[in-house]
């Protein structure tokens, strides 16, 4: 069903004859073990909103219907999930956005680089926050945590490098995933970041359903 060695080398790619909630979480099992969201369902319905009807500290409530720059999802968990994967139907104009680390830092140099390894980010999780280094490791996986909306620079390297941070993940080469009622992506969450592209003239309903898995 999905070529495991192809996405740790891309970072990320599409699978066709995904046409439902089951056939995502049917892909979902095939990869890795599915995460309950805190609704009790796996697969959640994410839809458009205004920025007056978003949910607090959600990406519509600063983006309303706009852009949503790149950014990994649950930085915000201890440890962010493994796999992202996504489905979209209904207006499919407006793609989702996608990119790798190592394309998002190609054009940064070793001093840049030293200073984001340095780094230390203070994230909010509701009421509690915590420290964190944007690097992830771990016996099987590495790769890098960065949501410029919900990670505050803590140190004098994050800092130095926020402001570079934010134009880099607004960066518009990013390679863009147009969805279909029968395509879903599969996202290494931890070596890439996914956006949502820019909106397009009356938009109507667009429908992203999103599975993490483990
Ligand atoms: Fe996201």
């Amino acid at each position: 069903m999905i070529n495991m060695s192809e996405l740790h080398e891309r970072g990320w790619l599409t699978v066709d004859d995904i046409s439902s909630k089951e056939d995502l979480l049917e892909l979902g099992r095939a990869i890795g073990t599915p995460v309950l969201t805190p609704n009790g369902e796996y697969v959640k319905e994410i839809r458009r909103f205004s920025a007056e009807q978003a949910p607090p500290e959600s990406q519509s409530s600063i983006y309303g219907t706009g852009r949503f720059p790149l950014h990994n999802d649950t930085v915000f968990w201890a440890t962010p999930v493994k796999y992202v994967l996504l489905r979209g139907y209904g207006d499919t104009r407006r793609p989702t956005t996608v990119m790798t680390f190592e394309n998002l830092f190609r054009q940064c140099d070793d001093h840049f680089m030293s200073l984001f390894r340095k780094s230390i980010w203070r994230v909010r999780t509701g009421k509690s926050q915590f420290y964190c280094s944007p690097i992830l490791n771990n016996d099987e996986s590495r790769g890098w945590r960065l949501d410029v909306d919900l990670m505050h620079p803590a140190n004098a390297s994050a800092k130095q490098i926020a402001p570079k941070l934010r134009e880099l993940v607004n960066r518009s080469d990013t390679n863009n995933l147009i969805w279909n009622d029968s395509t879903a992506a599969v996202i290494l969450n931890w070596t890439t970041l996914h956006g949502r592209g820019t909106q397009p003239k009356d938009e109507g309903e667009r429908v992203i359903e999103r599975l993490y898995a483990r």
